[in-house]
């Protein structure tokens, strides 16, 4: 059954210019509030954060279902969309038809009231029909879609890379195996497995996209990226998704040039289309949230060497629960002082220790550093990661060999630069941490549908 185009979408009703007869609606009741001769139902379907009222009398065919109409219960009303006499809202709608679909009950876990985050994440398969998960999944589809927006237009070419691969991309070894060869016992020689070899799932997909980039000069990947980190933090999931743009011919410079010119045009796209929605936000989830989206729009966000990073968190009369030294990673307490305290706002760390940082990063000319770059952002700290990469097939290699990395598993990544290398780059952009960062939701389970994370794969 594809959806009706006799049916109306409530968020187009709310929006109507002029009243309307004969709509059919269907959705969700909200809630139901009887008097003596009528009763109001608030019905939703998903389309926008508002709901439609909906006034049943008894004039109304199918009046004696209203008993049934229980909040959770999906219903189909035909009416008249009339000026509403009461207030609060513009519309509602007369009802004139009502039909019930699909019970609910007295059971049904989401009854009209504040239900906690922790309480929402035990019942994910119904979060959705709350107003701020309601509100967080037009957001996530439009945000989407906003960065594919962005990328086209500066040339990108969307592509797709392999979730099942046989070589590490961060070289991290934070890698989910993936085998079909059931029993306790891991057979070494994989002879007996799928691909008669070591698989895992992808935790990026950058060295394929580098490939890409190298015959189209301009890719990005949007697809999900797995690591069995077992770091069981409010900001890593099992299962995310990166965004994941690769250009030829683009230094570090451009590559920051690049991130920050997404951000705001994401933003922007965000705040212009999902308004009502970034409102829930700010009202309920983080008080001052729009205000700092400007900020993230409109700003122009520092670069700051990771040499004066440190300096600076060295310097600060706050007390670390790390201490800030040259060649540690900065922490995210770190990250967030220098974002929230000292330049209140994102910024663009660059030029870290290459101790630190994944192989496949340009090494600059003083020996130390590599040509890596971090986007920092208030409330999340690493936003985006990114670099320039080693075009150079030696240093590639030189490099490789002091990480013990064996070079058998990239013979086509080290292929890449033996024939028409040239000096490229690009980033990773977490996008559960960008829509952290755009709502104020502060735990990366609520910004994923169904998340995994340690010891949790429910739904
Ligand atoms: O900094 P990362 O590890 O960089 C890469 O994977 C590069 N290959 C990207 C590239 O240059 N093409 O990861 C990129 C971003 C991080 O900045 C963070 O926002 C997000 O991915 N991220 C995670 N998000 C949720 N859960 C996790 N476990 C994450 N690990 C990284
Ligand atoms: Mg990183």
């Amino acid at each position: 059954m594809a959806p009706d185009s006799s049916r109306a979408l409530i968020k187009d009703l709310l929006d109507s210019p002029e009243p309307k007869v004969g709509v059919l609606v269907k959705g969700w009741v909200r809630t139901r509030r009887d008097s003596k001769d009528f009763s109001f139902i608030e019905l939703n379907d998903g389309s926008s954060l508002p709901s439609l009222q909906v006034l049943v009398d008894r004039e109304a065919q199918g009046y004696e279902a209203l008993k049934d109409l229980t909040t959770g219960a999906a219903v189909s009303v035909e009416g008249d969309l009339v000026e509403s006499r009461g207030q609060g809202q513009k519309w509602e709608l007369l009802a004139k038809t009502l039909t019930l679909v699909g019970p609910s009950g007295a059971d049904y876990p989401l009854q009209k009231k504040r239900h906690t985050d922790e309480y929402l994440r035990g019942i994910a398969h119904l979060r959705p029909r709350t107003n701020k998960y309601g509100a967080l999944l037009r957001l996530r589809s439009e945000t989407a879609f906003a960065i594919h927006q962005f990328f086209r237009d500066q040339g990108f070419f969307y592509v797709q890379t392999p979730i099942i691969t046989g070589s590490d991309a961060e070289g991290a070894g934070e890698m989910f195996q993936v085998t079909t060869v059931k029993g306790p016992d891991p057979d070494p020689t994989f002879k007996n497995d799928f691909f008669g070899r070591y698989a895992a799932l992808t935790v990026s997909g950058q060295l394929e996209a580098e490939l890409l980039a190298l015959a189209l000069d301009r890719v990005y990947v949007f697809g999900p990226a797995f690591r069995a980190e077992n770091s069981n933090t409010a900001r890593h999931a099992a299962e995310f998704w990166m965004v994941e743009p690769e250009a030829a011919f683009m230094d570090l410079a451009g590559d920051m040039d690049l991130a920050e010119a997404m951000i705001k045009s994401v933003v922007r796209f965000v705040l212009k289309n999902r308004a009502t929605d970034l409102a829930l936000f700010d009202s309920f989830v983080e008080p001052g949230l729009l205000k700092r989206l400007n900020v993230l729009a409109e700003s122009s966000y520092p670069r700051v060497p990771y040499a004066e990073a440190i300096k600076i968190l060295s310097g600060a009369a706050k007390k670390f629960e790390f201490a800030p030294v040259w060649g540690a990673d900065l922490a995210t307490e770190h990250e967030r002082f220098l974002c929230e305290e000292e330049f209140k706002g994102p910024i663009i760390v660059y030029d870290y220790p290459k101790a630190i940082k994944s192989f496949y990063m340009r090494n600059n000319d003083d020996g130390q550093t590599v040509a890596a770059m971090d986007v920092l952002a208030p409330k999340v700290g690493e936003l985006i990661g990114g670099s320039q990469r080693e075009e150079r097939l030696d240093l590639l290699q030189d490099r490789m060999a002091e990480l013990s990395l064996n070079p058998e598993p990239y013979w086509w990544y080290l292929d890449s630069r033996r024939w028409g290398s040239v000096p490229h780059a690009g980033f990773g952009l977490g996008f559960e941490r960008f829509l952290m960062t755009l709502t104020g939701i502060a735990n990366i389970r609520d910004v994923i549908p169904f998340p995994r994370t340690p010891k949790s794969l429910e739904f």
